[in-house]
């Protein structure tokens, strides 16, 4: 059994997830964590009745001692301190969270390495995404401009999505760095065209209803070309936590990427 600490559970990845760890065979639920948290066990909410699971609201307050993997679904200002602190404490993360910087993933990284901990940092966990992200890159070889449209609904903090920044670093790797659009462009309103990726344009839309989508949409001399998936539901990332706690612990490094481990 693979011993699973879910931070986060009060939220809606996290909710999900803790349903997920407590139905799956192979994993036992060690504990939950979440600033919002009242209760001292898991059992004092009617949604999750007879489950002696402690709940922590503080990172100090949490038995770290009997946790394996660390599932990570928070918010973008707590992600590098929470799984800073699952490392330390010899606990594989799992990180659905979205919004960390460069330096703070190669910073983990590198503690992660030391300590010989495996890790995974997976800015999507639904298989849709991971494959629009390999098309894109495919099409990118042949199809140069290049413009990316996210969608999701409107409380998301962070923007824009760790998806789409993710889709545009896997295009850059392919290819060369060009400024996008007639050189004379002015935005009459500011933001008009989006955020600059290396030259390519990313906009973000936030609307209630929505879950998670992306568009890749590529333009050529008289074709285009677009890429698109809709994450509907959110159970459809759990098919893909669930891979990443039961093989992380295989690894000995962080990894960013639910690819590396299919
Ligand atoms: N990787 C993926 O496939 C995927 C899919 C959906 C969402 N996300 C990301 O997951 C994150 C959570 O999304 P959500 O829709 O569940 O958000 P949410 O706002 O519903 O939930 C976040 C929860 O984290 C809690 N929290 C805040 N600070 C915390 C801390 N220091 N420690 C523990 N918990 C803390 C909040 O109290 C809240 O309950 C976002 O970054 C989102 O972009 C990733």
């Amino acid at each position: 059994m693979v011993k699973v600490i879910v931070a986060g559970f009060k939220g809606r990845m996290g909710n999900t997830t803790t349903h997920m760890v407590i139905e799956h065979k192979n994993f036992e639920l060690v504990g939950v964590f979440d600033p919002r948290a009242t209760e001292k066990l898991l059992s004092e909410s009617n949604e999750f009745s007879g489950l002696d699971v402690p709940v922590a609201s503080k990172l100090e307050d949490i038995d770290t001692n009997s946790a394996d993997v660390w599932v990570d679904f928070t918010s973008p200002s707590s992600v590098y301190g929470n799984v800073k602190f699952a490392i330390e404490h010899g606990i594989s993360p799992v990180v659905g969270t979205t919004g960390m910087t460069d330096d703070q993933v190669a910073e983990l990284q590198k503690i992660a390495l030391t300590k010989k901990i495996g890790g995974l940092i997976a800015p999507n966990f639904g298989i849709s995404a991971v494959l629009l992200m390999q098309f894109a890159q495919q099409a990118a070889k042949y199809f140069p401009n290049v413009e990316i449209i996210e969608m999701h609904h409107d409380n998301k903090l962070d923007a824009p999505s760790g998806t789409a920044i993710n889709t545009a670093k896997l295009i850059a790797e392919v290819r060369t760095p060009k400024e996008q659009g007639n050189p004379e462009e002015k935005e009459t309103l500011a933001g008009a065209r989006g955020a600059n990726y290396e030259g390519m344009h990313i906009h973000s839309v936030r609307l209630p209803g929505y879950v998670a989508h992306e568009q890749v949409l590529f333009g050529s001399e008289g074709e285009a070309l677009t890429i698109r998936q809709d994450s509907f539901d959110r159970s459809s990332f759990m098919s893909g936590v669930a891979v990443a706690i039961e093989k992380i612990q295989d690894h000995d490094e962080l990894l960013v990427g639910l690819e590396h481990i299919l």
